[in-house]
């Protein structure tokens, strides 16, 4: 079988995806799988690499990078199907039997480039249009999850041209510091890795945080930040659903920062399972089922939670339906915990995409 794994792509977590496929291409079965390794660039150009890319990440490399050798520029063909999904400068078909989108955010996790997969009649690994897009937007997910009786951080939803305008921004603010008191988490709606994310403790704070968050989306929540115990769940499933052993994100960072998922080493402790007594866990789990069935998601989805250190509540943070696959990532290793090796991941998710 061939597999085309994408990489890369026009996002915030851009980085990210080098890493998480990276370890994709090292974990996948060479007896099984034929790679393609096509890389898209930060502006969106899509590039075939050749095969020291790949023999040089499964000696060890731990990222990949992206030649931009014109002559592999590569573009996809709208109805082509497995023969003729891509095409190559030139004209050459390339064809493959499943795309595997190990992308990170905004055009790669978010539905968009689901749909052309769709246009394009090709199986690809991952979450559908639908799912995709519900789990991209943190306030369309809590909307259904509170629809459906699910626990959700309570938020203000602002939109950028509400923001510009003088009154009804002093409005946003006085409505943020009444609900909820200082200091309050401020978030983009749509984005990935904690990018545009800050905690505010006062005015002047809130007003630089909004502000930051607008440069990645042009809606941004902002939340009472709960003193909080971070845990994960993965999810795996089309129409049959599987909860993994939950684990645990134990950030050293006032929370789960960039810097503390990808720059600091130290950044976060990872506790597998999670250290819960058995109740709890099997609580988070079947949240974890429901919420990610509520969101319409299909093939895979790791599920965050928050659960307060005060008084143990457990809320539903969001949802990622392409989860960070480094080989140090929490969504691998906790079905790793389960009894799922990576490879054999991998194999379940190439058959989820296929189905
Ligand atoms: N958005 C990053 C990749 C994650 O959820 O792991
Ligand atoms: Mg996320």
């Amino acid at each position: 079988k061939t597999i085309a794994l994408l990489f890369g792509g026009r996002s915030g977590e851009h980085e990210v995806s080098l890493s998480s496929a990276a370890s994709v291409a090292k974990n996948l079965d060479t007896s099984k799988y034929e790679i393609l390794l096509i890389g898209i660039d930060i502006e969106g150009n899509w590039y075939l690499q050749d095969d020291d890319e790949l023999r040089r990440i499964r000696s060890g490399g731990t990222a990949l990078s992206i030649k931009k050798d014109e002559n592999r520029r590569v573009s996809i063909i709208p109805g082509g199907g497995r023969e003729r999904a891509f095409s190559l400068a030139g004209g050459k078909a390339l064809p493959v039997d499943t795309v595997f989108p190990v992308l990170h955010g905004t055009f790669g996790e978010d539905g968009t480039i689901q749909g052309l997969f769709e246009i394009a009649g090709l199986p690809y690994v991952g979450c559908g249009v639908p799912g995709s897009a519900i789990g991209m937007d943190k306030e369309i997910a809590k909307i259904l999850w509170l629809n459906a009786g699910l626990p959700v951080v309570p938020y203000l939803r602002i939109r950028a041209g509400d923001w510009k305008n003088r009154d009804k921004r002093q409005n946003l603010i006085e409505t943020a510091e009444r609900d909820f008191s200082y200091p309050l988490f401020i978030k983009p709606s749509s984005a990935g890795s904690s990018v545009g994310t800050g905690v505010a403790a006062k005015r002047e704070e809130l007003e630089a945080c909004v502000g930051n968050a607008f440069a990645w989306d042009s809606k941004v929540l902002i939340e009472p930040f709960i003193p909080a115990r971070e845990i994960e769940c993965s999810v795996t499933g089309n129409r049959d659903f599987e909860a993994y052993t939950p684990g645990e994100v134990a950030p050293t960072h006032q929370f789960y920062d960039y810097d503390a998922k990808y720059n600091d080493p130290n950044g976060a402790a990872l506790l597998i399972p999670a250290d819960l007594n058995e109740a709890t866990l099997h609580k988070i789990r079947e949240l974890a089922v429901r919420a990610y069935r509520t969101a319409e998601i299909t093939g895979l989805a790791r599920v965050d939670f928050f659960i307060h250190k005060d008084t143990g509540e457990i809320y539903l943070n969001e949802l990622n339906t392409m989860p960070g696959f480094t080989s140090i990532s929490m969504f691998p290793k906790m079905c790793e915990a389960s009894g799922l090796s990576y490879p054999d991941l991998l194999d379940k998710l190439i058959g989820l995409g296929e189905e």
